[in-house]
């Protein structure tokens, strides 16, 4: 089982987006996958049109009283599961401070499902928390979407510090440039520079299009309601990268769609 958490610091990336349509992908290429919304915003839960509540919330996960396996509902996609967001989540650092080893907690409640879920996604929220911790000690790759301005560099660098800084397990980092403008210069530049500067930045980035803000309408991941789109094909070969890098195993291929 690999653990993504798409993570950045900063707000409205592409964070959700990218976690929506590469677990979707990955789901459609026979991988057995599981979206954990950990945003109180629950905007991959609303994406994927699954009622928000968990009986008790998301505390009781947290807390242990209720098991993981009781609040992961189905999407309408084969082989793709989602642990919806709760609005309790607003607490989550709260109770994160209750639990024994808080920063271990998130990779302890995943560890049983090892043997159910080839790949995991962690939807993060913005921000750095006692749960973003949480989710750089159970994760094996962060994938951090980065607005292409100079500052973003700045942002990774940042990032790549602290986790550098850790005690015991580092999560690798795979940055990929999101919305990015092609009528800007700058945009354009940096994209194309630093994917060839550093190992940590992904070829594949995604344009600003307008295909992608429509899932928000259309409540679905872009290659499920718009499968030739210029938007699919990116989320595509995004995903064809970051399985690659990561050394995921093929999925069994009559397993596909
Ligand atoms: N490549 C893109 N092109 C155009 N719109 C995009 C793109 N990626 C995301 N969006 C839109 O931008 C908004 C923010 O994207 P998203 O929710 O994925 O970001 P986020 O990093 O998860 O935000 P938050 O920090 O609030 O969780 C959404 O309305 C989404 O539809
Ligand atoms: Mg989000």
């Amino acid at each position: 089982m690999k653990i993504f958490a798409t993570y950045n610091i900063k707000g409205g990336v592409g964070k959700t987006a990218t976690a929506v349509n590469l677990s979707y992908l990955a789901a459609r290429e026979g991988y057995r996958v599981l979206l954990w919304d950990l945003d109180a915003q629950g905007a991959a839960t609303f994406l994927f049109r699954v009622r928000p509540r968990v009986k008790g919330g998301g505390k009781a996960l947290i807390r242990g009283t209720r098991s993981i396996d009781n609040a992961i509902k189905a999407t309408d996609f084969d082989r793709l599961d989602l642990l919806p967001a709760d609005f309790t989540y607003r607490n989550l650092d709260l109770v994160l401070d209750a639990a024994k080893k808080p920063a271990r907690r998130l990779g302890s409640l995943l560890a049983p499902l090892r043997a159910e879920y080839d790949v995991v996604f962690l939807d993060c929220p913005p921000g750095i928390s006692l749960l973003s911790e949480s989710v750089l000690q159970a994760a094996d790759t962060l994938l951090v979407p980065l607005i292409p301005t100079t500052l973003s560099v700045r942002t990774l660098d940042q990032l790549t510090e602290f986790i550098a800084g850790l005690n015991g397990h580092k999560p690798s980092i795979l940055a990929f440039f999101s919305m990015i403008d092609g009528r800007k210069r700058l945009h354009k530049e940096i994209s194309e520079q630093l994917p060839e500067q550093r190992g940590d930045v992904a070829a594949t980035v995604i344009p600003a299009m307008s295909m992608i803000e429509r899932m928000s309408v259309e409540r679905a991941p872009v290659a499920a309601f718009a499968p030739l789109s210029a938007a699919a094909r990116r989320y595509t070969e995004l995903w064809a990268e970051v399985r690659e890098r990561s050394g995921l195993p093929e999925p069994k291929p009559d397993d596909a769609w």
